[in-house]
Formats: structure tokens, C-alpha cells, sequence
């Protein structure tokens, strides 16, 4: 595996995986990888002849006030893993490489962008669409993985692959979850042993209000007992707790397509998402 960072070079190398017709596959990352990243890997493998992993703790998709300084960095355990995994290229750009002095434009996608995350982290979707476009011009993969994790950031980029005829193919892959339950994010990494018990409630509290929404409970209600849930399981502030078509991410009071339930609260310092599929039953 090589490790690339600067565009020229990655330029040359992926014109070279592309010889003879070859596919490729982009996973974008932030590193400090764990079991879910490895899933979009193997789903990656699965769908391309080479893949290719990005790794850049993209500064533009951080809040002032958020964890850009402390986010985990380790980027020769990040490479031993890729290799180990057959990856053809780690492209691991700096900030200078992927903004350079005068950098102006901007990615913003309405609609799908407004609401939950969009809310409580103003601009952080115009970061990520602005830095998956740049990812895609650089690498031009014909398929992208990420993880239904990110849902929200899921549609985001669906949306501006529709919207700006970019020539990639989307796959979403399932949350990976710990054994109790959840979700794997580098984020996790922060969590005090007490607030990682905690932080277990999360899913289960979903969980709960998925199948009472299915049995046919008030989605209002339902909801509002999650987040009740959430606070006294120790989660401060409880950001949202959604339920939203699975599709579209345009809010639903009742359930008559598949829809989704999402949240986000913080526990200690750290602030968790996580989301569930939510299905009419027949
Ligand atoms: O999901 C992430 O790790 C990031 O938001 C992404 C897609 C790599 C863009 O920086």
C-alpha cells in the first residue's frame, strides 16, 4: 500500500490502478479506525477492483467549540490496518494540500442539511459536502462507502451526488455495534468507563422507542419518553430525538413509509449519535 499526500502523486498512482478498467473504490475517513471502518473497507472490496482510503481530520466540518483538537490521530496504526486489508492507496492529504492559501468555494446542500445535525452544528454539513466533493475530484473513485452511522451525512452526499452529477456511486453500510449495543465511533475513545456504561442506553433507549412506534405507540410520545430516557440515563444535553422519512429525512408524525429514528445527546464531554430503522409494519 502506498501513502500518498499530495495530489499530483495521487493523480499518477490512480491512473495507474485504472489501467486496463480497473475499479475504484473510495472509503473517506477521518482515521483512528475500528471494526466499523473495516466494514466500509470489505463492503469497498466488494464493490471495486482497488480501494483507496482517505484520512484528513477535516477541520472545515468542526464547530468552534467542538473536539477538532483533540480528535484521536494515529496514523501508523490507521496504515498497518489498511495494508493488513489489501488496500491499494492511503491518501492522507494535509490541511494545506486540501485547503491551500486563498481556498473560497463552498458545498452546500439545503434540505437534507437543515434540521438535527444541521441545527446543532452550524456549517458542519457544508464542510462535509465541500470535502467529500474535493475527495471525489481527487481520487475520481466510481464508488464511495460510508456508514449509515452518519445518516444524516449519508443523505447529504446522496443528495449532492444527484445534484452536481458527480459520477460516483453511493453505498451506505449498516451501523457496526459493540457487543452491548453501541454504535463504533472513534468517538468512543473518549468515554470514561462510567460514561461508556452510560452510553449503552442510547441504542436500547431507540430500540424501545422503534418497536413501541411499530406496535403502534404515538411517534410524539414515543419520542418524548426516549429523551426522557436519555436524561435520566445520565445524557445532557439530549440534542434530538427525530423521527424522520428513511428516504427524503422530511420529519413524520406517523409511521406509512420506512422511516428512522435518530438522536444525538452528550454524555460527559462527548456527544454520541446514533440512529435505527423504524418499519410500517404490514
Ligand atoms: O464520516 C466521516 O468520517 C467524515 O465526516 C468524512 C465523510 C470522512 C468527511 O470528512
Amino acid at each position: 500500500m502506498q501513502t500518498i499526500r499530495d495530489i499530483d502523486t495521487l493523480r499518477k498512482a490512480v491512473v495507474e490502478l485504472k489501467k486496463d478498467g480497473a475499479g475504484i473504490a473510495l472509503v473517506p475517513t477521518m482515521g483512528a479506525l475500528h471494526a466499523g471502518h473495516l466494514a466500509l473497507v470489505a463492503a469497498a472490496k466488494a464493490e471495486a477492483d482497488h480501494v483507496i482510503v482517505s484520512i484528513f481530520v477535516n477541520p472545515a466540518q468542526f464547530g468552534p467549540n467542538e473536539d477538532l483538537g483533540r480528535y484521536p490521530r494515529q496514523e501508523a496504526e490507521d496504515a498497518a490496518m489498511l495494508e493488513a486489508e489489501g488496500c491499494a492507496i492511503l491518501w492522507a492529504p494535509d490541511a494545506k494540500t486540501v485547503y491551500p492559501e486563498g481556498f473560497a468555494s463552498k458545498v452546500s446542500v439545503a434540505g437534507v442539511s437543515s434540521g438535527m445535525d444541521g441545527d446543532a452544528r452550524p456549517g458542519h454539513f457544508d464542510g462535509v459536502a465541500t470535502v467529500v466533493a474535493k475527495l471525489f475530484n481527487q481520487v475520481q473513485p466510481d464508488v464511495a462507502v460510508f456508514g449509515e452511522k452518519d445518516y444524516q451525512q449519508l443523505a447529504v452526499i446522496r443528495r449532492m451526488t444527484r445534484d452536481l452529477d458527480l459520477p460516483v456511486r453511493i453505498i451506505g453500510v449498516p451501523t457496526q455495534r459493540d457487543a452491548d449495543g453501541l454504535a463504533l465511533s472513534s468517538r468512543n475513545a473518549y468515554l470514561s468507563e462510567e460514561e461508556r456504561a452510560a452510553a449503552r442506553a442510547l441504542p436500547r433507549v431507540l430500540g424501545e422507542a422503534a418497536a413501541a412506534i411499530q406496535e403502534g405507540a404515538d411517534a410524539s410520545e414515543a419520542l418524548g419518553a426516549a429523551r426522557a430516557k436519555l436524561e435520566q440515563a445520565g445524557f445532557n444535553p439530549v440534542d434530538y430525538v427525530e423521527m424522520r422519512d428513511a428516504e427524503t429525512l422530511e420529519t413524520v408524525s406517523a409511521l406509512s413509509r420506512p422511516a428512522r429514528i435518530l438522536a444525538a445527546a452528550r454524555i460527559g464531554t462527548t456527544r454520541l449519535i446514533d440512529n435505527l430503522a423504524v418499519m410500517p409494519v404490514r
